[in-house]
């Protein structure tokens, strides 16, 4: 018998996301020694049939269609929150007012001043807090984290990210909650992520520049008509960070043929890095330290060297995937619960992020650099 404490987890949502956080449960358990003894307690969605079926196919002991009871139910430590943007204030705020512990996917609200209040609110209730970001718990991105930090680049002058997709490119594709004018859109949704790893490998970004752009001007709104769009279908920045450094990133919904260009490239005086995340179990490295004619992108493949790719594979080389990239951020986010480590990325980093696409917005309206306040 375990003799762990139990950590009983209320899941809202049992959609793409919401399966991927049943893995990162199941698999944080395997793989970590957590603090913890995870049980699946409730799973909450829109119908009790949806809910039902989910909660069984998933291994959650109860279900329900009414995400409140989640929140009422004493015996559940932890809210975890995988349902449409426009959805996460008003679940997080009675989370944290009941006093649980709320994970709660990205972006964290429509809008900043909604994710302030969170972060406010989590703060005030010293609940602990963790945002959905998780292709920051890469370990290839751990490692050019410690390398750029390290000096192994020298000194940093450069940055380009991206995150592109092609799930938006069809124009006969439907308005969903992600063209919701509340903090819908290309930035909000997937430039938040290249703007997330942005600041983990570069330190803050301090100012911006943005050219946001809708392509698609309306979509079926799924009861025979059509719907206006006013979000971004492309979010582009350029940057400058606390460090000096220059840069841009870009979000981007309709790159046709792209599925998962998470990608990034960093310069330095005496050495390079780029990353994609179509092949993320791999990070490139460019030495000026190597001979002339003996230069190039060298390929450094994910190993267990590379903590904690080793938890889930003692062979170099045979690779992780997404689902194990919610499960680190599982195991980051339990030592956080128990005291033992800080919080990975917690409501007021995700305010950041937040706060980085409104600025960009605006600067894009205003078509001027903006500090980032
Ligand atoms: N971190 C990532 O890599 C990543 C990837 C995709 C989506 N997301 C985020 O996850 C969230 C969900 O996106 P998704 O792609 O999983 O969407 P989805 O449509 O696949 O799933 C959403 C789920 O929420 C449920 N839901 C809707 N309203 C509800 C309510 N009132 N009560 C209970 N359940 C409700 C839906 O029925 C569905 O099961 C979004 O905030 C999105 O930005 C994050």
């Amino acid at each position: 018998m375990s003799e762990k404490p139990k950590l009983r987890i209320g899941l809202i949502g049992s959609g793409f996301m919401g399966k991927a956080h049943v893995f990162g449960f199941a698999t944080a358990g395997k793989v970590f020694d957590l603090p913890y003894e995870i049980e699946l307690h409730t799973l909450a969605d829109v119908t009790p049939e949806t809910a039902a079926r989910a909660a069984r196919d998933f291994g959650f002991a109860r279900s329900t269609d009414d995400w409140r009871k989640l929140v009422a139910d004493p015996e559940i430590d932890v809210i975890d929150i995988t349902a449409p943007n426009a959805l996460h204030k008003e679940m997080a705020l009675a989370a944290i007012a009941a006093g649980k512990h709320t994970y709660c996917e990205k972006p964290l609200a429509p809008l900043a001043a909604d994710a302030r209040e969170m972060a406010e609110a989590a703060e005030a209730k010293g609940v602990k807090t963790q945002v959905g970001f998780n292709y920051l718990c890469n370990p290839m991105l751990g490692l050019a984290r410690d390398m750029i930090a390290g000096g192994e680049l020298g000194e940093i002058r450069g940055y380009r990210g991206l995150h592109a997709e092609d799930y938006m490119a069809d124009a006969s594709g439907p308005f969903t909650f992600r063209h919701d004018p509340a903090g819908g859109g290309a930035l909000a949704d997937i430039g938040s992520h290249a703007l997330a790893t942005a600041e983990y490998l570069l330190g803050p970004i301090t100012e911006v520049m943005g050219d946001c752009i809708t392509m698609i001007g309306s979509r079926p709104d799924g009861k025979g008509g059509t719907r206006k769009v006013e979000v971004d279908d492309v979010g582009r920045a350029f940057l400058r960070f606390a460090n000096g450094a220059q840069g841009s990133i870009e979000g981007n919904w309709i790159a046709t043929g792209r599925k998962m260009q998470h990608d990034f490239e960093v310069y330095g005086t005496r050495g390079a890095l780029a990353f994609t995340q179509e092949r993320f179990n791999e990070l490139h490295f460019y030495s000026t330290a190597d001979a002339p004619g003996r230069r190039g992108f060298r390929r450094i493949e994910a190993a267990p060297d590379h903590a904690p790719y080793g938890r889930f594979c003692v062979a170099a080389g045979h690779q992780i995937g997404f689902n194990d990239l919610k499960a680190i951020e599982v195991a980051g986010y339990l030592d956080a619960i128990a005291g033992r480590a800080p919080e990975p990325f917690n409501f007021r980093a995700g305010l950041g992020i937040q706060t980085l696409v409104e600025t960009i917005h605006r600067s894009s309206r205003e078509k001027r650099w903006l500090a980032v306040p």
